[in-house]
């Protein structure tokens, strides 16, 4: 369906935003492509860092150009020393996502120049994005701990990395391993709200950070990517796997949402979520089970007897807050983290959009009045 003139389609759902070729879903199959790759492949074989490239140059790298990518990224993690003493005075109760929308944004003030038609300065924005955001979570993590920040490593890759500076220790090969695979699923996927976030802000021919802050302050909200967050919430609320079904009864009678259900794609189980869920119980295996696992199989089991009819199933915020858990990752990091990983597509998008660029300019139905006459103050 596409809009006309005088049609209004709340949240704009299947009103076309852009002719894209970076990602493709199907929510009726439950497929999800990136570049025509499909996620299970990528997940399997490849990593966050090759999958970036891909998404936002639109081919796999040849050996020598993932190596170059992948060493660029490693050199340009550091933080200027400015915008760490810019974050220690974030208050330490502040919300990642606030403090990361905030370091985003300053970047463009360190790294002002701006030249979008030349292709040198592109990748710089991108390896200095992708490089930094994950330095700029981890270290507000630990500023807020009353800690210095610790200095990205370079004898590591980009998701032990991470892991180090957020936990001090240097993580097994599998969880590393299996936190690189959740960064790829949580890459890209078409014109959500955030990536339409950064699409508009990316048309005004503004810089890439603010892009970037644009779209990680679309991205915090509980019905995006902050669902995540929810579902652990959620899962402590219930308690028991008895308490479940009761619980999912009560929250239906109530017309509310059960968090990391539902999606305006998907009709079908996400497939990202399918992949989360296979990654949590291979984590489990090494490292024991998580105590909410039960009681979140038991749900999605009672949400989908429910609600399966209504096409309500799974999506890709249910199972990786365990997975999150599980590497020792604090609940109000599950969606910066979601940035750190989605910080790839919409880089992609803001280099397709500024390709062919037309400022967004959407327009309305006025339902106000017209031509009132106005009463001075005394009257009223
Ligand atoms: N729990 C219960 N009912 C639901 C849920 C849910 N999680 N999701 C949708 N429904 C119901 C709605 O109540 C509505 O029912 P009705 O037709 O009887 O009124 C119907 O399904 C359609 O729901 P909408 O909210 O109109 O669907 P929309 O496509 O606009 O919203 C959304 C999609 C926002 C993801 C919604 O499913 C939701 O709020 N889910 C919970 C939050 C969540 O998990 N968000 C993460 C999404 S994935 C991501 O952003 C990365």
């Amino acid at each position: 369906m596409t809009a006309s003139a005088c049609e209004y389609i709340p949240g704009l759902a299947n009103v076309p935003a852009a002719q894209s070729s970076i990602s493709y879903v199907d929510g009726k199959k439950g497929i999800l492509e990136y570049r025509g790759f499909q996620i299970e492949d990528l997940a399997a074989k490849s990593t966050f860092l090759e999958t970036t490239y891909l998404l936002i140059w639109g081919q796999l790298p040849s050996k020598q150009q993932l190596a170059d990518f992948e060493n660029e990224v490693r050199y340009h993690r550091r933080i200027k020393y400015r915008i760490r003493d810019m974050m220690k005075c974030f208050p330490e109760t502040g919300h990642p996502m606030d403090a990361l929308q905030t370091s985003a944004a300053a970047l463009g003030l360190f790294y002002a120049r701006r030249a979008l038609n030349d292709p040198q300065y592109i990748r710089e924005a991108v390896v200095r994005l992708i490089a930094k955001i994950p330095t700029m979570v981890a270290a507000f993590m630990q500023m807020r701990k009353g800690n210095d920040p610790i200095q990205p490593n370079d004898d590591l890759d980009y998701a032990t990395n991470f892991l180090y500076m957020l936990t001090e220790r240097i993580p097994e090969p599998l969880a590393a391993r299996i936190f690189d695979v959740c960064l790829m699923l949580h890459a890209e996927h078409t014109i959500n709200a955030s990536t339409f976030s950064a699409m508009v802000t990316a048309s005004t021919m503004t810089d890439p950070y603010a892009v970037i802050a644009s779209a990680v302050g679309t991205l915090a909200g509980p019905l995006h990517g902050g669902a995540n967050e929810e579902v652990i919430f959620m899962l402590q609320d219930i308690g028991s796997v008895e308490n479940v079904r009761p619980y999912v009864e009560n929250l239906i009678a109530n017309k509310s949402k059960i968090m990391g259900f539902g999606h305006r794609v998907y009709k079908v189980k996400d497939p990202r979520a399918t992949i989360l869920q296979g990654l949590a119980e291979r984590l489990f295996e090494q490292t024991g089970r998580d105590e909410y696992y039960d009681i979140a199989v038991e749900l999605e089991r009672v949400v989908e007897e429910k609600l399966g009819s209504k096409g309500i199933y799974a999506n890709v915020d249910f199972y990786s807050g365990l997975v999150y858990r599980k590497l020792g990752i604090p609940t109000d990091l599950f969606t910066p983290i979601f940035a750190i990983a989605r910080v790839a597509g919409w880089l992609a998008h803001w280099r397709e959009q500024i390709g062919e660029n037309r400022i967004f300019r959407p327009t309305q139905i006025y339902t106000g009045g017209h031509n009132h006459p106005y009463i001075p103050m005394r009257e009223r």
